[in-house]
């Protein structure tokens, strides 16, 4: 099988080109000037004519968790819908996270999220392992994963105690096995001790609603455990951390702070963070705001009183900034959705109850292209952080995040001249009765979409399949400094 998609321009970390691809079976053979493949496009089997189209790596989103069990339920995504919906938005490679709690066998747990994804998947998908009780199995188990099962990167919790937390010298301890075999260690970086004070409290006084659940997880305790996980990072021997889902622009100074030091310091940011506001979403009458809690929380427009060193722009400002300065590396979704029926609902009465998690992993790439409408970011760099440097972060690249001859043809052909309305009764595809972004126009749209040289996404159609989707095993970072 081959394919030429003629006429569109190319976008890479360094530029917007017009050039032609020529894909042949499941990988990119040669990127040529227009017309340059006009000889071949008769034996082709399949011309995609991208004129007047941007032509970008598939998207890779680095942190979604399907099935996950967590609050009392599971989220509601399967490998199945969800790598489908990614697909839709332009996503064709999933790093979801496997799963191993204190008392539990890492092995074990990593081998049910193989049961869970193998045969499922629309898109390729490759594996973090949340390590929720470090001990000596777990650490041994480390090594193992890194050096024969293609995982390079473990999660770890200052947060949530009594599920998957972790105390300092824990945290300790997993840094240097990590630091003896070069993986990445991922942090949630809140200190979830003093949340869980303030959470008691607000309860004691009453306070239940959605919005108590930003106001319990205030951001300085957010930069305080990024500071502290820092610290420990270093003290573990320089081993490369990466702070998950950052939220605030305190908790963005530390990175900042550490990476001016030289430090291998990385943090993500997501959508809602860099768009959604308190205010506007878990700030809503009623229940409704639990459609918005999530663990960081979605923050106040303008920064906390008690916010130190800030720039005046509201931490979303911050955000936006740190991802043009690179102080913020990726941006990635947390996708964990779960229904608002019988799931967020386990929370009437108590926000601390309802299930923590947004889903939005058929979205990313078109609210982040949104920034680049909005200004706030170019096109290169857009590519840069969805696609590229999720790729380089987490040991995949060059076969996945760009567009060159011998990489796998993810391939996405992006509208920017037409828009995309999100909404339950609009585009939406994840496995959830709401959509965190219902009634947004986006400008651009998905057009086609490719994985490894199959269109799963064109027309308006998903013309994928179950199963067509492979486990990508991961080597170390490529993007230390
Ligand atoms: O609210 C969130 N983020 N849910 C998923 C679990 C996690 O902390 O990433
Ligand atoms: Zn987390
Ligand atoms: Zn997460």
């Amino acid at each position: 099988m081959t394919t030429l998609i003629k006429n569109g321009k190319v976008i890479s970390t360094t530029g917007v080109i017009a050039q032609d691809v020529l894909i042949d079976g499941e990988a990119i053979v040669a990127l040529g000037a227009p017309g340059y493949f006009a000889g071949a496009e008769q034996g082709a089997d399949t011309v995609i004519d991208a004129a007047g189209k941007y032509v970008i790596p598939g998207g890779i989103d680095v942190h979604t968790h399907m099935e996950l069990p967590f609050g009392g339920t599971f989220a509601s995504d399967t490998f199945e819908t969800g790598s489908r919906a990614a697909a839709w938005g332009g996503t064709t490679t999933i790093v979801d996270m496997a799963v191993q709690r204190a008392g539990e066998n890492v092995f074990e747990g990593l081998a049910e999220w193989h049961r869970k994804a193998d045969g499922n998947c629309a898109i390729d998908y490759g594996f973090h392992q949340i390590i929720g009780g470090v001990d000596d199995e777990s650490l041994k188990a480390m090594k193992y994963l890194t050096e024969h099962e293609g995982i390079s990167s473990f999660k770890l919790f200052m947060a949530y105690p009594g599920v998957f937390y972790s105390d300092d010298g824990q945290i300790l301890r997993a840094m240097q096995t990590a630091a003896d075999c070069g993986a990445m260690i991922m942090m949630h970086a809140e200190n979830g001790i003093a949340i869980d004070v303030l959470v008691q409290q607000a309860l004691a006084r009453g306070e239940t609603d959605p919005r108590y659940h930003s106001y319990t997880r205030p951001s300085p305790l957010e930069a305080e455990a990024t500071h502290r996980a820092i610290v420990l990072s270093h003290v573990a021997g320089n081993v490369p951390l990466y702070i998950v889902h950052m939220s605030a622009g305190d908790a963005l100074n530390e990175v900042a702070a550490a990476r001016h030091h030289g430090r291998n310091v990385f943090a993500e940011t997501c959508p809602q963070y860099l768009w959604l506001t308190l205010e506007e979403t878990l700030g809503r009458p009623g229940f409704e705001g639990a459609k918005w809690v999530c663990s960081t929380p979605v923050r106040s427009k303008d920064h906390d009183p008690d916010y130190i060193g800030q720039m005046g722009h509201g931490h979303q400002g911050d955000l936006w900034k740190g991802l043009r300065m690179n102080e913020l590396a990726i941006v990635s979704t947390d996708h964990c959705p779960f229904c608002m029926k019988d799931q967020k609902e386990l929370g009437i009465g108590n926000f601390a109850a309802i299930p923590n998690g947004i889903g939005g992993v058929e979205h990313r790439m078109e609210l982040l292209y949104q920034g680049v409408v909005a200004g706030e970011m170019s096109l290169e760099r857009w590519v840069e952080t969805c696609c590229t440097t999720p790729a380089r972060m987490f040991g995949m690249y060059p076969k996945k995040g760009v567009i060159a001859p011998g990489s796998d043809a993810d391939v996405v052909v992006w509208d920017p001249n037409t828009k995309t309305k999100i909404g339950i009764n609009d585009k939406h595809h994840m496995n959830m009765d709401h959509s965190a972004w219902e009634g947004w126009v986006i400008d651009g749209k998905v057009d086609t979409v490719m994985s490894r040289g199959t269109v799963v996404i064109e027309a308006d159609q998903y013309v994928g399949r179950k199963g067509h989707g492979r486990y990508v095993p991961r080597g170390l970072s490529q993007y230390l400094v």
